[in-house]
């Protein structure tokens, strides 16, 4: 047998090391190949993931679950998302606080650094929820950072997803992003025995219901308190009744099936919510090019398109020139600087599309859309492009791929 063979034999025997070596094999890299030697095991687990701001208490609400499940003979594994861990590293401070805490047979903990994923959520964490998963825990939780774009992407990991919200975060619940509203199954008010409670209720059910639709009354607002156990036989409940639920409509299998296969909820979800953005047409192309005047040459000579002018951007570190095609223009973009980003791509890909730009009505909406649905983004605000325009760059990780500028011309 091949030594991956053997560790993944004994992680199906239960053996916390070779499950923990597993993880670390996902960690670095080794994700498809362990997934697929685990294949016909997976899809048992009840996956919860918890999310919400820091200082919501998701570590304690966890501690409390984790007690909650085995005082019923359910064994749990918790994968938590640690900010401040390196990929492996860092993180064994808090396995081996927590560990120590809880010499439990039947429960697993495990934390992972974000480093190199999209937003809070990695690539790894689908495989550690897979590892467990083919272990046989019966709950697998998921504990995620509470900051950064991608934490509504806890949808695509977890069958149920718990928002936490607590009073005393100053502007209540503005510490959840709109994002998570639309994404919780249940909502959760923890430390509700301090004054304010009662009113992120409100709050809460408000924001749900700009956000859930008509479906809004039957998503459940728990109020508990991981610290004293106030609550959480009513939360217990709950998480019992919204996995009936999923059950019954058959509604978990498609949430399985997409994780499982790395599919993503969030475009379904965000979709929910509907675009109110208003893109209008492609605005242009932009190309990177060593020299602009012997770029222009084949557009000019050999397709006939003629230059409106060279224009220097000087916060871009590149030069400019437009080449109208239609109502789309090719925008050919030569480097001022060794470090502008231009060059850094001919550098990196060689001469080729940069980017693609699509004109907007109104780029401030637009933004203010994007970063409300957690999109990531290279701009925060918007700024002067080529032509006065007013634009924002869209990350690549966000648009499959594509480099996508937003711009806005008056
Ligand atoms: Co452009």
């Amino acid at each position: 047998m091949e030594e991956l063979d053997l560790l993944i034999a004994s992680a199906l025997e239960g053996n916390k090391r070779a499950i923990s070596k597993l993880i670390s094999r996902v960690e670095q890299g080794s994700s498809s190949e362990v997934i697929r030697k685990l294949a016909g095991k997976l899809g048992k687990a009840k996956v919860i993931g918890i999310t919400g701001p820091p200082g919501a208490g998701k570590s304690t609400l966890t501690n409390a679950l984790i007690s909650l499940f085995r005082q019923r003979r359910e064994t749990v594994g918790v994968v938590a998302i640690d900010p401040t861990s390196p990929f492996t590293g860092g993180a064994i401070l808090g396995d081996r606080v927590r560990l120590n805490s809880d010499p439990d047979e039947g429960v697993f903990f495990r934390s992972m650094g974000t480093r190199g994923a999209y937003g809070g959520l990695s690539v790894a964490t689908r495989g550690a929820i897979n590892v467990l998963d083919a272990c046989g825990y019966d709950v697998i939780i998921i504990e995620t950072v509470g900051v950064g774009q991608g934490e509504v992407e806890i949808i695509n990991h977890a069958d149920l997803v718990m928002v936490l919200a607590v009073p005393g975060l100053g502007d209540d619940i503005q510490a959840i992003k709109a994002g998570l509203l639309e994404i919780g199954d249940i909502f959760v008010v923890n430390k509700s025995d301090l004054p304010g409670a009662d009113r992120v209720a409100v709050e809460l059910r408000a924001g749900i219901s700009l956000s859930a639709g008509e479906k809004y009354e039957q998503i459940p607002i728990i109020m508990v308190s991981a610290e004293t156990g106030m609550g959480l036989d009513k939360l217990l409940d709950s998480i019992d009744n919204v996995f009936e639920k999923l059950n019954d409509s058959g509604e978990i299998l498609l949430r399985r099936a997409l994780r499982l296969s790395g599919g993503s909820r969030l475009g379904l979800q965000v979709n929910k919510g509907e675009s109110k953005m208003k893109c209008l047409h492609f605005d242009h192309i932009g190309v990177a090019v060593k020299n602009l005047e012997d770029a222009a040459k084949f557009y000019e000579a050999v397709l006939g398109i003629k230059p409106t002018g060279i224009e220097e951007v000087e916060e871009q570190k590149v030069k400019v020139m437009f080449m109208p095609c239609g109502d789309c223009e090719f925008e050919l973009l030569e480097s001022t600087s060794p470090d502008g980003p231009v060059a850094r791509f001919i550098e990196k890909y060689g001469e080729g599309v940069q980017h693609i730009a699509i004109r907007v009505d109104d780029i401030d909406a637009a933004l203010a859309e994007l970063k409300e649905k957690g999109i990531r983004l290279i701009d925060e605000t918007p700024r002067y492009g080529a032509g006065g325009a007013r634009i924002i760059f869209i990350h690549p990780k966000a648009t499959n791929g594509v480099l996508l500028e937003l711009c806005e011309r008056k």
